[in-house]
């Protein structure tokens, strides 16, 4: 049995219960002060306050000082495409000449650039690759990520990602949560055949990956351009037959269904969010879907903001924040940049900018049962901050403040 014994921990702040926190209870926060937490295999045995101690420091096999400093759950981050061929840092000239998002992609590059680069690379340059990524994170306070597919578009290469992941799931101390999305982009040879496409992915892939429990959630880029509601509803409803859990990347530069599509579909979450209106905020509070916010995209794409306080004050829609790491519209994994975009640009408190990168990701990702808070029974994944409070994280950005991650009561 392996215990780990965290003292003098000036602040212990946590979101409590295990289910996506909405409304005014997003901005709620247990906050605990002169705290110490015990660790029992990985587990939560008990924490206490006011400078008490759950267990004589001599009965435990490790002891951390926290030295007065924040800790927090470790950081769940809920949206990110991390496995990838290659970089798009090419894009920048044409960028500059005013190229949008949506005209790189329709004269086949984009998305469609990272595919071919994807299709060239070995499953062990994709796993080296990620690994660094993974390391970054955990560095950064994540202790539990997603990641997709969508860069193979054929059987051959998402199997590959997704092999891939699952191998890192098993080998890396980060816990990875894999979706599958082949329809990411439509590849020229199904342009205007879209359907027959989207009817092979529910008639022999979506089978066939699940048959070898690749990937626990489905996702579909419903976009102007891309697929639409009516051809991502085909899809997520044969999806939701297979078992998968439902995820949809909707209203990101155009509204075209797809945020209500999410909520009737009780989605489990629905990405980005930046251009969605009323209709589709009652659909997500209505199906119980977690938004999961994407601020890092907005910046890098100098779009808009997802209207996030409406979400929280108007609709009760439970608001998550991720990366979305990807070599397009957000080449940064930095989830303590978007934690300051949550109050710079969503004008977020720091509880609900803390519910929204710990317990409210958990719940779109189906792992709130285990992680997202810190409680007696839960994973002991942590983090000590520097930092006295979760005012400092939100107003400090471009450094990484977090000194210390523990995962699963180990220090990584
Ligand atoms: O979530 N929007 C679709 N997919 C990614 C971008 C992928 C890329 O550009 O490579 C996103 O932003
Ligand atoms: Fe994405």
């Amino acid at each position: 049995m392996a215990t780990l014994l965290v003292k003098n921990i000036g602040t212990l702040q946590t979101p409590v219960g295990s289910y996506a926190h909405k409304g005014k209870e997003q901005g709620e926060n247990l906050k605990l002060h002169n705290a110490a937490i015990l660790a029992e295999d990985g587990i939560i045995k008990a924490i206490t306050s006011d400078g008490q101690l759950p267990c004589r420091e001599e009965e435990v096999d490790s002891v951390i000082d926290a030295e007065g400093n924040l800790l927090t759950p470790g950081l769940v981050e809920g949206h990110t495409h991390m496995i990838f061929g290659g970089y798009r840092q090419n894009e920048i000239p044409l960028k500059l000449k005013g190229a949008g998002y949506l005209d790189i992609l329709r004269a086949g590059g984009g998305i469609m650039d990272t595919v071919r680069k994807t299709r060239e690379a070995t499953a062990e340059e994709l796993y080296e690759k990620t690994e660094g990524f993974l390391d970054e994170m955990m560095s950064l306070g994540v202790t539990t990520c997603e990641a997709k597919s969508g860069y193979g578009i054929d059987l051959e290469t998402e199997v590959k990602m997704l092999e891939v992941l699952k191998k890192l799931n098993e080998e890396h101390p980060m816990d990875i949560v894999s979706t599958f999305m082949p329809a990411h982009v439509v590849e020229e040879q199904w342009k205007g055949r879209e359907a027959e496409f989207i009817k092979l992915c529910c008639e022999e892939w979506m089978p066939y990956v699940k048959e070898r429990d690749l990937a626990e959630f489905i996702d579909i880029f419903t976009e102007d351009s891309v697929f639409n509601a009516e051809e991502s509803k085909i899809y997520l409803e044969r999806a939701r037959e297979l078992g998968y859990g439902l995820k949809i990347h909707a209203d990101e530069i155009e509204a075209i269904g797809g945020s209500v599509l999410a909520g009737e579909m009780k989605a489990k979450s629905a990405e980005h969010l930046i251009v969605i209106d009323d209709a589709g905020m009652a659909s997500l509070a209505k199906g119980g879907t977690v938004a999961m916010l994407l601020p890092g995209t907005s910046f890098y794409l100098g779009a808009t903001f997802a209207p996030a306080r409406r979400m929280i004050d108007e609709f009760g829609v439970p608001v998550a924040m991720a990366s979305d790491f990807n070599p397009g519209s957000c080449p940064s994994l930095n989830l303590q940049f978007v934690m300051n975009l949550g109050y710079l640009k969503y004008r977020m408190t720091p509880e609900e900018i803390l519910t929204a990168v710990t317990i409210n990701p958990a719940a779109g990702i189906n792992r709130e049962k285990t992680v997202g808070t810190l409680e007696v029974g839960k994973q002991a994944d942590m983090v000590i901050w520097n930092a006295p409070n979760m005012e400092m994280l939100c107003y400090r950005f471009g450094s990484n403040l977090a000194l210390q991650t523990i995962k699963k009561g180990i220090l990584v």
